[in-house]
């Protein structure tokens, strides 16, 4: 019997040995623990063993059990931690797998149309210029001609930082900027944000504009009307129907304000236009004597046209988009169609 058990000990120390896999550590424990394996054997065979024998034996097959239920133990948590480790190995370094695509951004909507109308005014013989979002009640309504008690004021709805700073509510400052700084003649635009508390279908509370002006001799009328002209029939095409309509503004005198044909509904009437069939997109007009003596320009001698327009009005034309907002929301479906 106890040769019989060295046997079975030798033959359980040799296949240990050898195992690589928690599969052959399975087929192990059955043929050594299992119901039929050699532990349960022996236990058999000892009871035809003479009595005085028994106690010995059991002592012997138990501690023999023990130990290969110890030895089987320590394997498996061998194996595990292998095959753990390989595991992990292959999920860092699977130089295999094909990885995520990047998908290629593109410009915003608002920017091309921006960096195409300045290309326009470019040509023209304009220069870019730019000015503070932040401004000075100064700069962007007394110097504009427009003083602390002047209904025209209410034109617009102010943003105040305090008593005397304000988000910009137009570009229009920028041309004081320009004209402290630089002497006639001058051809100048000036695009960028500006804000107004104003929020529907058609108004965003921060929007683009561009400001031009222009201010040399004998500049008229017919002049500003025909850079808008050439400038508003290269954005929409020589057949797209403008109108030139009487308006005002504290800064330029005469004024008028430049409305394009509906392109939602060519002229119909939607919901867009306010069933008017048009839509404005920029004011415009001769720079008032007023102005140019903030900034020491002599208006007998020199004269200007000066106009602002709002970049993303220009944009949902030519585009046919039917709410302002969406430009701002940034939703990828929309954007990437651009
Ligand atoms: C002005 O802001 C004047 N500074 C324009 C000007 C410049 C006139 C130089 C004369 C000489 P107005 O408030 O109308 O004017 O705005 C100009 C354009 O900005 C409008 O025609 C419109 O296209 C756009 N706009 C105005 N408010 C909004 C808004 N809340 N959201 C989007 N676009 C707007
Ligand atoms: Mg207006």
């Amino acid at each position: 019997m106890i040769e019989k058990l060295e046997q079975h000990r030798e033959d359980f120390n040799a296949r240990i040995t050898v195992v690589s896999a928690l599969r052959e550590l399975k087929q192990l424990r059955t043929d050594f623990l299992g119901k039929k394996g050699c532990v349960s054997l022996m236990l058999k065979e000892m009871r035809s063993l003479p009595a005085e024998e028994k106690p010995q034996a059991g002592k012997h097959i138990n501690e023999f059990k023990g130990s290969v239920e110890s030895l089987l133990q320590a394997k498996t948590l061998e194996l595990e931690e292998k095959s753990g480790q390989a595991s992990v190995a292959a999920d860092g370094f699977d130089t295999t797998l094909p990885g995520r695509g990047e998908s290629s951004g593109s410009v915003h909507p608002v920017t091309q149309v921006m960096d195409e109308i300045i290309s326009i005014f470019f040509s023209l013989g304009f220069s870019v210029e730019e000015g503070p979002e932040i401004e000075t009640d100064y700069y962007n309504f007394e110097a504009l001609n427009i003083p602390k008690d002047h209904p025209a004021r209410d034109m617009q709805d102010t943003f105040y930082v305090n008593e005397d700073i304000v988000l910009r509510t137009h570009t229009s400052p920028v041309q004081i900027h320009v004209m402290e700084k630089q002497q006639p003649p001058l051809r100048i635009i000036a695009p960028g944000r500006v804000f107004r508390c104003d929020s529907d279908i058609s108004h965003t509370p921060m929007f683009h504009q561009i400001e031009g002006l222009m201010v040399d001799e004998n500049v008229s009328f017919g002049d500003l009307k025909g850079v808008m002209d050439i400038f508003l029939h290269e954005v929409f095409g020589k057949q797209t129907r403008l109108r030139f309509r009487p308006s005002f503004f504290p800064f330029t005198c005469p004024s008028a304000e430049v409305d394009i044909e509906c392109v939602m509904c060519s002229g119909k009437g939607c919901r867009v236009c306010s069933s008017t069939g048009w839509l404005e997109i920029l004011g415009c007009g001769m720079v008032d004597p007023a102005v140019f003596k903030f900034v020491d320009y002599d208006s007998e001698k020199w004269t200007g046209f000066a106009f602002g327009l709002g970049i993303e009005r220009i944009a949902m034309l030519k585009y046919g988009i039917n709410d302002i907002r969406l430009f701002f929301e940034n939703d990828l479906r929309f954007l990437k169609q651009f």
